[in-house]
Order: structure tokens, then C-alpha cells, then sequence
């Protein structure tokens, strides 16, 4: 039976995929570094770190900064992206998330939060959803971020399910990859093409609802 369903947040739900690359752009920019649409797909569900060193690898910068100054990087981006989303209401939350998360709730089925992001609590927040959130997972507990399993295991764990009893939702190659690493059925939102491992790629969150979800499940559990 499907029990828990496991969201990713960044591109899922609500937009705030667009402020990460425009602040990854900036800094790129400052560092020399061109950071387009394209690359910036690569950088989706990859933690703050992880995405610094994406981009100094891609610049051919890897050893041009110390782990202090990476850090400060990093920072710099942050407080970048916080000025961004600043302005962020419940009018952001993107289209179809509400009224499922209002579906799972009547329906008894746990929500948990599985994004690498460390900014999700004040995003939902922002966006007066927490409280529809059973939980949300610490990125910074789990060993290894996206693509490994960790934190959608750790979204299991928390919704006290098995894997096999859980649904994630995702924007991002690097979050679809993890889920299916996870053993657990996966629904993308977004390229049909860049999201070929998910067991469901919708266009949009629109086409989201409880009977997609069990839907899907069930053909990838049968
Ligand atoms: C999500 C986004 C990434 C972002 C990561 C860390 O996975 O898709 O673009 O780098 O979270 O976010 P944070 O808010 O902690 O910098
Ligand atoms: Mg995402």
C-alpha cells in the first residue's frame, strides 16, 4: 500500500529553481565562470556545496580556492538567494500542490520534505505549507547527497514506511536518480528526456493529484 509521499521542493513545490540558478549565475559571473540554463540543470538537487565545486570544475578553477574561501562562496550565494526569495508568498506555491497535499492529508497519507536544500523550513514557511508536512529531512543528516538514496531513505524512515511504500516527486535528474536508488517509485516534473528514469514524467505539477500518484505506484510496485 502506498503510504508516504516524499517531495523534493526546489522546482516541485514552487519555483524557487529560478532563484538558485540566477544567484549561481551572478557568482559564476564573478568568478569568470558561465553558468547557462543548460549547465544549470546539472546543479538541480545538488547541494550548495557541491554545486560551488560543480561550477569551479566546470570553469577549470578546481584548485584555485581554499576550503574557507569556498565556504565564504558559498555564503555570498546564499545570501544572494535569500534577498531573492524574499518576497516569496503562498501565491508561489506552484499549481496542483495544494490541493494535493489536501488529498493526502484527508486521505491519510504521510507527507515528508526531501530536499537538499537547508533553506526548506523558512521556504515553507514563506509559503504557509508546513503545517500540511508530516516532516522534513535534515540535509545536512545524511551521509550523501543526491544522487545517493540517503535522504529519500531518511524520508522513509521518517514517515515510518518501507521504501517499496513510498512515492517521491522530483524535478531534477540528480533527484530521480536517488529515488530509484532508494528502491522507491519515482513521478518527475519537467523534460520528458533529462527525467527518462523517473516511472512518470508530467510536464507540469498541474497533472499532480492522489490518483496519479497511486496510479504509478502501482504499475511500478506490480
Ligand atoms: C535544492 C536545489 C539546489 C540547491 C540545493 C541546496 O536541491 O535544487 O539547486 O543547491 O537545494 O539548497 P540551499 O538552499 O541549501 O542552498
Ligand atoms: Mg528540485
Amino acid at each position: 500500500m502506498l503510504k508516504a509521499v516524499l517531495f523534493d521542493l526546489d522546482g516541485v513545490i514552487t519555483d524557487t529553481a529560478k532563484f538558485h540558478f540566477l544567484a549561481w549565475r551572478d557568482l559564476g559571473a564573478e568568478l569568470g565562470v558561465t553558468v547557462d540554463e543548460a549547465f544549470n540543470e546539472e546543479l538541480k538537487g545538488v547541494s550548495r556545496i557541491d554545486s560551488l565545486e560543480r561550477i569551479l570544475v566546470f570553469g577549470g578553477l578546481a584548485d584555485k580556492y581554499s576550503t574557507a574561501e569556498k565556504e565564504a562562496l558559498c555564503t555570498k550565494k546564499n545570501d544572494h538567494y535569500l534577498e531573492l526569495i524574499q518576497e516569496m508568498t503562498p501565491a508561489d506555491i506552484l499549481p496542483g500542490i495544494l490541493p494535493l497535499l489536501e488529498e493526502l492529508r484527508e486521505a491519510g497519507l504521510k507527507a515528508i520534505v526531501t530536499s537538499a536544500s537547508k533553506n526548506a523550513p523558512g521556504i515553507l514557511e514563506l509559503l504557509q505549507v508546513k503545517d500540511y508536512f508530516d516532516g522534513i529531512v535534515d540535509p545536512a543528516s545524511v551521509a550523501a547527497g543526491k544522487p545517493a538514496p540517503d535522504i529519500f531513505l531518511a524520508g522513509a524512515e521518517l514517515a515510518g514506511a518501507k521504501p517499496a511504500e513510498c512515492i517521491g516527486v522530483e524535478d531534477a535528474a540528480s533527484g530521480v536518480e536517488a529515488i530509484k536508488a532508494a528502491h522507491i517509485p519515482a513521478i518527475a516534473i519537467g523534460d520528458a528526456e533529462v527525467l527518462a528514469q523517473a516511472d512518470r514524467v508530467l510536464a507540469d505539477t498541474s497533472d499532480l493529484s492522489l490518483a496519479v500518484l497511486r496510479d504509478t505506484w502501482e504499475k511500478a510496485t506490480a
